[in-house]
């Protein structure tokens, strides 16, 4: 909830010159608008920016007055509900402007890197400390952070 209203906070704040009147609400964990894009996003020419050059409801959405429908009458289907259409993936439309190597989350069952070494970092994910391998150790000896099920 407190997310929720940080979210609407901002995008409030962000929006505010854009639509005066019309006070709108977006959806839960909605994506924020109203920011001009730092260094790290590229975005391509079919997404249009804002007079400003910040993010606007059309950079993402091709319906016309889609901040002025309700979000239950949102048409989500609709071809160019997001600019490029359909996307077999959501994150394919995330990665039009985001890096997509940048933003990958790491993997932290893969525990040996180019070298065949352990990456100790690794077992403090699941370990408090790193184990032992040479040893035969208890459960409580392997630090679990969380209960085994
Ligand atoms: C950076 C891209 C981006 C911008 C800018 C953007 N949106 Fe969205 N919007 C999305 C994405 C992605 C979804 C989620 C699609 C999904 O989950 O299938 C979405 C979903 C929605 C939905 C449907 C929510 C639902 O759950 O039914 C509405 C309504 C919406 N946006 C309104 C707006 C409005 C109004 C603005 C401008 C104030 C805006 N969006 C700006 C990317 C954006
Ligand atoms: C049109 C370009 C564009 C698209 C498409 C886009 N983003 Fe963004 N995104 C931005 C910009 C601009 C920012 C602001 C941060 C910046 O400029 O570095 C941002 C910020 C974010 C943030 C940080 C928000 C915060 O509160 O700090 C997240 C998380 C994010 N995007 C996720 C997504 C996801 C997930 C998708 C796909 C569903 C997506 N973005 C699609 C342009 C885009
Ligand atoms: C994704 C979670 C996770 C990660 C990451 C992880 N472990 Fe474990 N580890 C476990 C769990 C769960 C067990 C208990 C398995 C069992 O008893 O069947 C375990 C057991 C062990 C054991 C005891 C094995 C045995 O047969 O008695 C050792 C030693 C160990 N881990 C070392 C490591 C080391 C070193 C790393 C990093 C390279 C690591 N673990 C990373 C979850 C993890």
């Amino acid at each position: 909830m407190r997310y929720l209203s940080y979210i609407l906070a901002l995008a409030a704040l962000a929006v505010s010159p854009l639509m005066a009147e019309d006070k709108i609400e977006l959806p839960p964990f909605h994506h924020i608008v109203g920011v001009k894009p730092s260094d790290a996003i590229k975005v391509p020419n079919k997404f249009k920016l804002g007079d400003k050059g910040e993010l606007i409801c059309a950079t993402c959405h091709g319906l016309k007055d889609i901040d002025k429908t309700p979000i239950d009458e949102v048409d989500k289907e609709a071809a160019d509900f997001l600019v490029g259409g359909h996307y077999r993936n959501l994150t394919g439309l995330c990665y039009q402007c985001h890096d997509e190597q940048k933003t990958q989350r790491e993997n932290i069952h893969i525990l040996l890197d180019e070298h065949g070494e352990i990456k100790k970092k690794q077992c403090t994910y699941c370990h408090e400390e790193v184990p032992d391998r040479d040893k035969k150790l208890s459960i409580a000896e392997l630090k679990l952070r969380l209960p085994m099920e």
